[in-house]
């Protein structure tokens, strides 16, 4: 039995009817034939046809008002028809209307053959561009990336192309948008992914050691090296090195990283040694780069090795129509992990959660939706209950009405005790650390050092 195309045939000589079936079927073709209009339209309504070969003029009835009323029905198959009576600019007027091919009688098995292929291939791309076109415009999801604004397409669609090369990236958004998630995401799709990805946060490692953190070190390099340490180039080699917090990396070290940068080539810490790097570098930051050059505070020079290509995450306030999709999701994941079923959001609890500014974007959220699944009692959430949970964040940080008891306290040993805390919930990244108070990076590390809290701090691995 043949499985090629089916094709619709109507055609009201029966002589003609009946030799087009039989060539046809020859060729391959499923070929259904029909004397008339009516029994065509039966036809339709039962079966599903990749080609419908009309004579134009039929005893009872006009096979091209048919192919117009079909093609207002959306009908999606391939059209072609059959005339004795026609010329040039009948068959352009038709082609105009959407019809795929237009023989004029008499044709020969050769070109209707041609006809047949060739309109069957046209329509077979056009479905498969519209099929692609739907997907990338309804897009929700790239690896771990979740979102479906305008904004989002056009991230994953940049996303997606910078994958295919090994180009530096610089990703830039505010605090909780998703950078480290698009940089691993960019790894993801990359012809590198069975490498490692490896991450060297900024802001988390003391001036003195950061070259020992990115390039490794030789035994007896610096006090206290006890054995050769390989750094995180070497971690990352044949795959990606993600920079987080490139903004908070010091001048003095910024000429290293050019270096590296320019000619893919490093030393080890007390090592003369040359080595190669085969590592795709992302780099990651909330500042304004720009303007840190503008301040003298990071060198032009890196600042356009870095910038090659610039990707922007929005901010949350920015896809609106996002927040509830991640809120979605956020209360599935959680209720996965943590073995609760999932609370429904009533629709006022959805308009409250419009509303909220999520200053923390998608992070705050995700903390919102974790903190509601723990916390919240009963099937469902309505705009009430999910106040309490949205105002957690602003009651624990910025508005906590401190009471000073009446004995007073130390206020020295009070600033240290927060500083320790900070550094400790953010996990000894001082850049979160400075957020959580509410401080500039400055200022944070001014009372560090002015409390003598430089820690050995933890870098941020995978
Ligand atoms: N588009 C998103 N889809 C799903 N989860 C997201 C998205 N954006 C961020 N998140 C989640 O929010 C949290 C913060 O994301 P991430 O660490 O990538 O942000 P960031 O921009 O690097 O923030 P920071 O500047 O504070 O380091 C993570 O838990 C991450 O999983
Ligand atoms: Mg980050």
């Amino acid at each position: 039995m043949t499985t090629g195309p089916r094709l619709l045939l109507i055609e009201d000589e029966s002589d003609q009817r009946q030799l087009l079936q039989e060539l046809l079927t020859l060729a391959d073709y499923r070929v259904d034939a029909c004397a008339d209009l009516q029994q065509a339209s039966d036809c339709l309504a039962k079966q599903v046809y990749d080609l419908i070969l009309s004579d134009w003029k039929l005893q009872t009835g006009d096979g091209l008002a048919f192919f117009r009323e079909q093609i207002q029905h959306k009908q999606d198959c391939a059209f072609i028809l059959m005339t004795a009576y026609g010329d040039v600019s009948h068959a352009m007027q038709c082609l105009r209307i959407g019809l795929d091919d237009y023989l004029i009688k008499p044709f020969n098995k050769q070109q209707l053959l041609f006809a047949l292929a060739r309109s069957l291939q046209h329509r077979q791309l056009q479905q498969e561009n519209s099929r692609l076109h739907a997907d990338i415009s309804q897009r929700h999801q790239l690896v771990d990336l979740i979102g479906a604004a305008p904004s989002m397409q056009q991230l994953y669609q940049r996303l997606d192309r910078i994958a295919r090369s090994s180009a530096t990236v610089l990703l830039n958004g505010e605090s909780g948008t998703g950078k480290e998630l698009a940089a691993r995401a960019i790894h993801q799709l990359s012809a590198r992914r069975d490498n490692p990805f490896a991450v060297l946060n900024c802001a988390a490692i003391p001036e003195t050691l950061f070259e020992a953190e990115l390039f490794g070190s030789e035994k007896g390099a610096f006090t206290g090296a006890d054995r050769k340490l390989p750094g995180k180039v070497s971690a990352a080699e044949g795959g990606t090195l993600f920079l987080d917090e490139i903004g908070e990396l010091p001048l003095s070290l910024q000429p290293k990283l050019l270096r590296l940068l320019q000619e893919s080539s490093y030393q080890a810490l007390g090592s003369n040694k040359e080595c190669r790097a085969d590592i795709r570098v992302i780099a990651a930051t909330n500042r304004d780069l720009q303007e840190e050059v503008t301040q003298g505070r990071f060198r032009a020079d890196l600042f356009y090795r870095l910038n090659i290509v610039p990707i922007r995450l929005p901010a949350l306030r920015e896809r609106q129509e996002d927040i509830l999709l991640l809120a979605r999701h956020f209360l599935k994941t959680f209720a996965d992990k943590h073995q609760i079923p999932a609370p429904v959001l009533l629709p006022d609890a959805i308009k409250r959660l419009a509303q909220h500014p999520f200053v923390g974007n998608v992070r705050e959220l995700r903390n919102v939706m974790e903190r509601l699944l723990l916390l919240h009692d009963g099937h469902r959430v309505d705009a009430s209950a999910l106040e309490q949970y949205l105002q957690l964040d602003q009651q624990n940080s910025i508005s906590l009405d401190y009471q000073l008891p009446a004995v007073g306290i130390d206020w020295e040993q009070h600033e240290r005790s927060l500083l320790k805390q900070a550094l400790e919930q953010a996990d000894y990244n001082r850049t979160k650390a400075a957020r959580l108070l509410s401080l500039s990076y400055k200022t944070f590390i001014y009372r560090l050092e002015k409390h003598q809290l430089i820690p050995a701090e933890k870098s941020d691995e995978q």
